[in-house]
This record gives C-alpha cells, structure tokens and sequence, in this order.
C-alpha cells in the first residue's frame, strides 16, 4: 500500500528554551482622576451592542486615543534590551498611559491583571507580563491599548532582542508585511474577507502560517466590538466595508504550524508546536478612498518602522 504523504515541517528546533511562566507582580494602582472603562471595576464589558461606523466627533477622540497608543509603543520600544523583565515593560506603558491622561484598556478586561500583553518568542498573543528577563535572541510582542477621551486606541509591535536568528528575522519582517497587505486591501465597497484574503496570501509566499483563533475587532467606545477581522480568507465574511468604521488588523504569523495552547493562567497563548510567532497591529479607520492608519505617533515613525532592523 502506498505510504500517504504527509507534509514534514524542516524546521530547526526553536533557538531558545522554552517561555515559562513567572512571577506576576501586584495590580498597579491607577489614580482616581483618569477617565475609566465600564469594566474597570468589575472587570466586565457591558454587552451592549455597538455600531460598526462611527460618527465625525468619534473619530476625532479615536484619532487622539489612537497616537497616544502609537507614542506608549515607541517609549516602551526605547526600552527593549536583553535583561528587562517584562514586568518592567509593563510598569513604563503603566506610567505612560496615566502620564498621557489614558487607562490602560486591558487592566481587569475580562479580569486581566496587567496593563499591556508582552507575547515572547512562541507566545503568539495574551502574554501577561511578569519576572522573565529578555534574552539575546528573543522577539517580543507588546500589545498596548489605551483608553482616552472615551474611546480605545489598540497597536502592537514585535520587537527583536538583540541579536536574532535568521528564521526569526523573516517572521517577524513578513509579519510587518502581511499587516500592511491588508492595510491596503481595505477599502469601501470591499468585503471584509479581502482582509484576509492579502494577509493568507503574503503568508502562504514565504512559508508562514496564519493564527485562525484571535483576529482583528471593531473598536470605539468599546475595546472589542462585534465586527470581526479574520486575517486569513473566509468566504462567509462578506459584508461591504463602510467609511466610518474602526477596527484593528493584527495577523499573528508562525513559522510553523499555526496550532495554539493556552496555559492555565487562561490567557496565554502559544503554539503547539513551539515554534515562533509574530504578530503587528494597527487600528485603522475606513476612509472614502482605503485606509488610514490612527495608531501614528505624534512625531516620527511608528514602532513598526522606528524599531525595524
Ligand atoms: N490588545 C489586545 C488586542 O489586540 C487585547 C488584549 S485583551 C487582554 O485585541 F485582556 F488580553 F489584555
Ligand atoms: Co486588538
Ligand atoms: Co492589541
């Protein structure tokens, strides 16, 4: 009988140990003066229904939100170098977000302890920060979402710790890439599956897989809401983007197979087969014409480009 093929992944073992957890240090403290989201004390998001397009006066509170998010990120990049904790990181978005006038959106959503998610090496999303140092060689994602003005601003970046490998390296530019891929297939008029239709092609070019359980989300006055974002294609999703809509794109790309567990902690996310992912995210606003990316900085580039090696 003959031997059914089966695809064999040639990839070299991961170049790091394995991420375990560590210690995750108390709730930081916000100060009673900053505006805060319906969950911030009970730690759940009210389920009221949200609009997919959001009025003029919205927009202008998202594109405030939204470059302060981008200004947390480049501080926090400024801060990547091998020995850091990733509680650390979490302590200078924590102080960021408060100096800014913003909460940070994530502490207490759906419970939640930290104010960002550091996602290292094979941790494809939802890392919560904690005692484990960054190594020569490692790639972190930093996820920071603030609240300001009454409205969520949401952008990540994956950051190279030093030195890293060459498997590494093309993760983490195609990542970069794929983002963009579907940056530029947004426009109104164009079903909301071209999305991901562009992020799975550029994937499926240099070899990568595309992460199915988390995908991109409406977002305004709420953090997620209902309007989904797959980053690979499905047909079912076929409903015409509008000018007026918010959402964020935010492909997590792996080198290998695109399979996750999630630690006990309920949050942390990894691959199953312990090989790396990446992941970037903008929050985008639909114009009359494509996209324009809100998560900009005030000044210069944005981490995506400023830290880019
Ligand atoms: N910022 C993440 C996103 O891109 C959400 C993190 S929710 C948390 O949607 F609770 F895990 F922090
Ligand atoms: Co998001
Ligand atoms: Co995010």
């Amino acid at each position: 009988m003959a031997k059914r093929k089966k695809r064999v992944a040639l990839l070299p073992p991961p170049p790091s140990p394995p991420v375990r957890p560590g210690l995750v240090s108390p709730i930081l403290p916000v100060p009673p003066e900053i505006e805060r989201p319906d969950y911030a004390t009970t730690g759940t998001p009210s389920p009221r229904e949200a609009r997919a397009v959001r009025t003029g006066n919205e927009i202008e509170r998202m594109r405030v939100a939204c470059s302060a998010a981008a200004d947390v990120l480049n501080v926090i990049g400024d801060s990547i170098e091998p020995g850091v904790t990733t509680d650390e990181i979490d302590r200078i978005g924590h102080e960021d977000y408060i100096r800014r006038g913003g909460y940070p959106s994530t502490l207490n959503y759906k419970g939640y302890p930290k104010s960002l998610c550091t996602s290292v090496n094979e941790v494809i999303c939802h890392g919560i920060p904690d005692s484990r140092s960054l190594a020569e060689g490692d790639i972190v994602n930093v996820d920071v979402t603030i609240y300001l003005g009454g409205v969520h601003g949401d952008t990540s970046a994956t950051f190279l710790v030093g030195e890293v490998d060459d498997d590494s390296l093309r993760l983490v530019d195609e990542t970069r890439n794929a983002l963009y891929a579907g940056i530029e297939a947004v426009r109104p008029g164009a079903p909301i599956n071209a999305i991901g239709r562009a992020i799975e092609r550029h994937a499926k070019r240099y070899g990568l897989g595309v992460v199915r359980e988390f995908i991109g989300h409406g977002i305004g006055d709420q953090f997620h809401t209902s309007l989904q974002i797959p980053h690979y294609f499905d047909p079912g999703y076929d409903t015409a983007l509008e000018p007026g809509m918010t959402f964020t794109i935010e492909p997590m790309l792996t080198l290998g197979e695109p399979t996750l567990v999630v630690w006990d902690d309920g949050w942390t996310a990894v691959t199953r087969d312990g090989q790396r992912s990446a992941q970037f995210e903008h929050t985008v606003l639909v114009t009359d014409s494509g996209a324009e990316i809100l998560t900009l900085p005030s000044d210069g580039l944005p981490a995506a480009e400023r830290f880019r090696r």
